[in-house]
């Protein structure tokens, strides 16, 4: 019998989802039915948090009420205060959010039953977490968080220690149109720890090891390393040509389920024309380079291929002021919403992910003793 392999599970539907909608023919997405760009333009991170995990935009009292409890899970507890601060200097950022989530679920075990408070404390912890290491790392002052500032505006002044409103307003629209994209593949590695009953911790923290690769949330890194590479926007076609050459991947193009523009890759380049006033940056450089190279693959004749979510983003985050290495925890900041609503949603309907492989080697085979081998 032929049996058809789904190749990285392309194409197949694994449950039913009422989260966010991607329509990749047209270029569009939605989370519970809304516009992202809508989302980007008018909510805040917490507001868009509530309507992932609830399904509704929340009224004044509900959005206040969680804006209160992120509050109060921002700190870090001394046990895990003091492995941060014993780390090496040169880590990359999800590794150490990987280690500093997984250190801080191990202490939080008893309370960490109910899945809906757990994704709360976690999407208030990372944050700190991440800040934290910027300044320790750097040799800077920790600066503790700020209980009067929003989410957002918190994360921005524990590492920079001062609030730049234009710029925390483009950094709060960045993250809302990163924190929900289906089932991706770390929102899919959660999904299937959840489904096996486990904790909201571990789930998360698959996930992250998920976000981590450059296929995936790595790549808003590599595209400032690639456009560091080229050099300079005479490179670019060179680069492109090179990189079809030798069937290298161009960072920052291509996408599962878009097969036109990413709507978010739009809104981000539109973000940096705004943002981008300095014309001696490096960043500017960047993205005249990003933009070039958009134009030579969106018009290639023989494989077009479009700007994703990672091509601008990381030259965003650059002109900030974050280290590349951050990039990919800035993405799994807000992300964590995403993948713990799916989280939350699945397992309402829990069913174990349990694929199956066609075995390809052999039926039958003698085991030779290793002194007649
Ligand atoms: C995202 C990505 C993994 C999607 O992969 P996918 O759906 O499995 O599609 P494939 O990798 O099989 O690509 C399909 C074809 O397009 C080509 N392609 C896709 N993305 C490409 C890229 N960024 N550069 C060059 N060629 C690319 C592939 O080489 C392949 O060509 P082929 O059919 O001639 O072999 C892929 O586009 C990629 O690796 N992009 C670069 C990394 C990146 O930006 N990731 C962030 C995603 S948001």
């Amino acid at each position: 019998m032929d049996i058809k392999i789904f190749k990285g599970l392309e194409g197949v539907l694994v449950c039913e989802t009422s989260i966010s909608f991607i329509d990749g023919i047209a270029g569009r997405l939605s989370y519970r039915g809304i516009p992202v760009e809508v989302l980007a333009d008018n909510s805040c991170f917490e507001e868009t948090a509530f309507l992932l995990w609830n399904n509704s935009l929340p009224n004044q009292a509900e959005l206040q009420e969680l804006k209160n409890e992120l509050l109060k899970h921002r700190k870090l507890p001394q046990e895990v205060l003091k492995v941060l601060f014993n780390l090496p200097k040169d880590l990359h950022y999800m590794d150490v959010l990987k280690t500093i989530l997984s250190l801080f679920g191990a202490l939080d075990w008893r309370n960490s039953k109910d899945l809906y408070e757990t994704a709360i404390k976690i999407t208030s912890i990372i944050p700190t977490i991440i800040a934290y290491y910027f300044r320790y790392s750097n040799d800077l002052k920790i600066i503790p968080p700020d209980n009067s500032l929003s989410h957002t505006e918190n994360f921005y002044y524990m590492c920079f220690g001062n609030l730049n409103d234009k710029f925390i307003k483009a950094l709060e629209s960045c993250f809302v149109l990163h924190m929900e994209q289906g089932l991706n593949a770390s929102t899919f590695s959660s999904m299937v720890v959840g489904s096996t009953l486990s904790d909201m911790y571990s789930c998360i923290v698959s996930a992250l090891g998920a976000l981590k690769g450059p296929l995936h949330g790595g790549a808003n890194e590599r595209v400032l390393c690639m456009l560091e590479e080229i050099g300079s926007l005479e490179n670019v076609e060179k680069y492109v040509e090179e990189s079809f050459r030798i069937k290298r991947k161009i960072m920052g193009f291509g996408h599962r389920i878009y097969k036109t523009y990413d709507p978010r890759a739009i809104y981000i380049k539109n973000l940096l024309e705004e943002i981008i006033t300095d014309k001696e940056r490096e960043e500017y450089k960047y993205f005249q380079m990003a933009k070039k190279l958009e134009e030579i693959l969106v018009n290639n004749p023989v494989k077009k291929l479009y700007p994703n979510i990672d091509l601008y983003s990381g030259i965003f985050y650059s002109y900030l002021g974050f280290p590349k290495k951050m990039f990919t925890a800035l993405f799994a900041l807000p992300r964590v919403v995403g993948w713990t609503a799916h989280v939350i949603e699945y397992t309402k309907d829990n069913k174990l992910f349990r694929p199956s492989g066609k075995y390809v080697g052999p039926v039958h085979r003698n085991y030779v003793s290793i002194e007649e081998r």
